[in-house]
């Protein structure tokens, strides 16, 4: 898979993406990614890439022209008057902003997206970016949380390492996606390693006693508990068997008591 990340700020993506899984991904050819400079696409002496808004009202907001440019340059076509979408349709990538008023990165977003090739990513500045750029040049756009950053860089990171981590063969047990967090719509149950005695603090015994179908449910279990305690909300989209419904209403009777 292939990400153009657009950006104002194409160095603070080195160490994110020279690290760990996402630079292991790279070496094995499964990720390419290139980064742009907005600047370097930006016309006049000043290269000026943002200006105060039409009304006033303070901030300052990413002109289109410079992002336009950039996209055409990358992709070596010009983006008719109509709009980006006719290119999208002829198999052009999709070109995704990231900015808060987006749709909400989920996994199941993510695993929808890692049916592209490749993607544009373009990282908008939080005060905005010209609503030009969003009607006939962005495909869709992300957010990744209901907070706000300063700009849309660690969110195209996130998608990024989202992604990179869903690329069959990019991590070595191709099972351990499927047991992530979220992936079921549960979190995940509690993990230990060794040493099995910790200053004093046990590992759980059902994991040392080798009964595999015992040690299952219990995780199981567990990872119900723990979604229904922390992130109840998750539960209404779980695929539950009657066995796990029956396990959480014992739970809730149990916290509902005085
Ligand atoms: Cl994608 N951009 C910005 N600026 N803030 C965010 C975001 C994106 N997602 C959550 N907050």
């Amino acid at each position: 898979m292939r990400f153009d990340i657009l950006t104002l700020f194409p160095e603070m993506f080195a160490g994110v993406f020279d690290a760990s899984i996402v630079a292991r991904a790279r070496e094995m050819g499964r990720v390419e990614l290139a980064l742009h400079n907005i600047r370097d696409y930006a016309p006049g002496k000043h290269r000026l890439t943002d200006d105060t808004p039409y009304g006033g009202g303070g901030g300052m907001i990413m002109k289109p022209e410079p992002i336009f440019l950039a996209v055409e340059a990358i992709l070596g076509v010009e983006v008719p008057p109509e709009g980006y979408q006719t290119l999208l349709a002829r198999g052009y990538p999709p070109i995704v902003l990231l900015t808060p008023q987006g749709r909400l990165l989920k996994q199941a977003l993510a695993r929808e997206l890692l049916a592209f090739e490749r993607l544009i990513l373009i990282c908008g500045r939080y005060e905005g970016v010209d609503e030009r750029v969003r009607q006939y040049l962005v495909t869709s756009e992300i957010s990744i949380g209901d907070y706000v950053l300063s700009g849309g860089e660690i969110a195209a990171m996130t998608v990024v390492d989202v992604l990179t981590r869903l690329i069959p063969g990019v991590l070595g047990d191709p099972a351990a996606t499927g047991k992530d967090s979220h992936s079921a719509g549960l979190l995940e149950h509690p993990h230990y390693t060794r040493p099995p005695e910790f200053r004093g603090h046990s590992v759980p015994e059902i994991l040392l006693s080798g009964h595999h179908a015992k040690l299952e449910a219990w995780r199981r279990q567990e990872s119900l508990a723990r979604t229904l305690a922390r992130r109840p909300d998750l539960l209404a989209g779980a695929e539950l068997t009657d066995a796990d419904r029956a396990f959480l209403a014992g739970l809730e009777e149990r916290t509902e008591e005085p």
